[in-house]
């Protein structure tokens, strides 16, 4: 575990000298300019169940509060990190896929609308590998690819989750072009829209994996800060320093270690999550 932290550490040290993979210039989207100025209140509401909440490992929707500890830790130690670098919005990379991000997404966006500061927005940017519709239990009609390509309004995505001022923009099924859709001017309007608009929001991206896609690359210039999940025992060190190399350096606010093994928990060493 240390090692990979280690890694992560001396990935970081070396940046100088290594260039990101430049995304090239999307395609035109041909979209209408997005929606703004959606009052909250009239959000469609959505109420997880319990059993969902628990098939899903959606923990901070369970009754036991008390599993949900480790993301209380992760929020809080995450918002002291987005302020000391004025960030509001965050995406969730990983390295390769299936390491955990999306359930840290989820998991993480709960528990920062526990905390009452202000309204939570979920983007489902993963267009290829949508699911965190399914970590919910939710029926999706109108897809956030549809506020992109000017199809859809905020009102008509948005659900907002068991009376918390969590508020879910999901996608519900891949999108031929990912890539396209995240490079557009309207992703960028539309995080922008979200910041401006609702002062006090705080907006979680879940993406697709670093290594083998280059949507994270266009996401992380629309994002103010970048988290990145490694799974235990899976994610190779190599590709752990890969991926720390694409982050851009000042947005980096961490990362969460998944699937830890209780005796490797060390307290103020990584955030971890079994
Ligand atoms: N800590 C954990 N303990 C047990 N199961 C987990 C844990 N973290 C994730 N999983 C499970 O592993 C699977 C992959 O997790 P998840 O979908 O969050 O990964 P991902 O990185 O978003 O994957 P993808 O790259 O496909 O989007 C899911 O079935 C999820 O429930
Ligand atoms: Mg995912």
């Amino acid at each position: 575990m240390e090692k990979i932290q280690q890694a992560i550490e001396r990935a970081r040290q070396q940046r100088d000298g290594h260039t990101a993979t430049v995304v090239g210039p999307a395609r035109a989207v041909e979209a209408r300019a997005t929606a703004s100025g959606f009052d909250l209140t009239t959000a469609k509401s959505f109420s997880v169940a319990p059993r969902q909440a628990e098939a899903s490992r959606l923990v901070t929707l369970m009754p036991d509060a008390g599993r949900a500890d480790i993301f209380r830790m992760l929020r809080t130690q995450l918002v002291q990190r987005m302020k000391n670098v004025g960030a509001r919005s965050v995406a969730v990379f990983s390295a390769r896929d299936g390491e955990g991000k999306t359930l840290v997404a989820c998991n993480l966006a709960v528990a920062l609308a526990r905390q009452g500061s202000g309204p939570v927005f979920l983007l489902d940017f993963d267009f290829r590998r949508p699911t965190v519709h399914e970590v919910f239990g939710l029926q999706v009609d109108h897809r956030v690819s549809g506020i992109i390509e000017g199809t859809a309004s905020l009102g008509d995505v948005i659900q907002q989750i068991n009376g918390l001022p969590l508020y879910l923009l999901p996608q519900g099924r891949a999108h031929p072009a990912a890539s396209e859709l995240i490079a557009a001017r309207q992703a960028r309007d539309l995080l922008k829209d979200l910041r401006d608009h609702y002062v006090d929001s705080t907006i979680v991206v879940d993406c697709s994996p670093l290594l083998l896609t280059d949507e994270p690359l266009s996401v992380q210039q629309i994002v103010d800060s970048c988290l990145l999940v490694v799974q235990q025992g899976r994610t190779r060190r190599d590709e752990v320093q890969r991926a720390a190399e694409l982050i851009d350096e000042g947005k980096y606010v961490g990362s969460v270690m998944n699937r830890v093994r209780e005796a490797d928990l060390e307290e103020g060493y990584a955030y971890g999550y079994r």
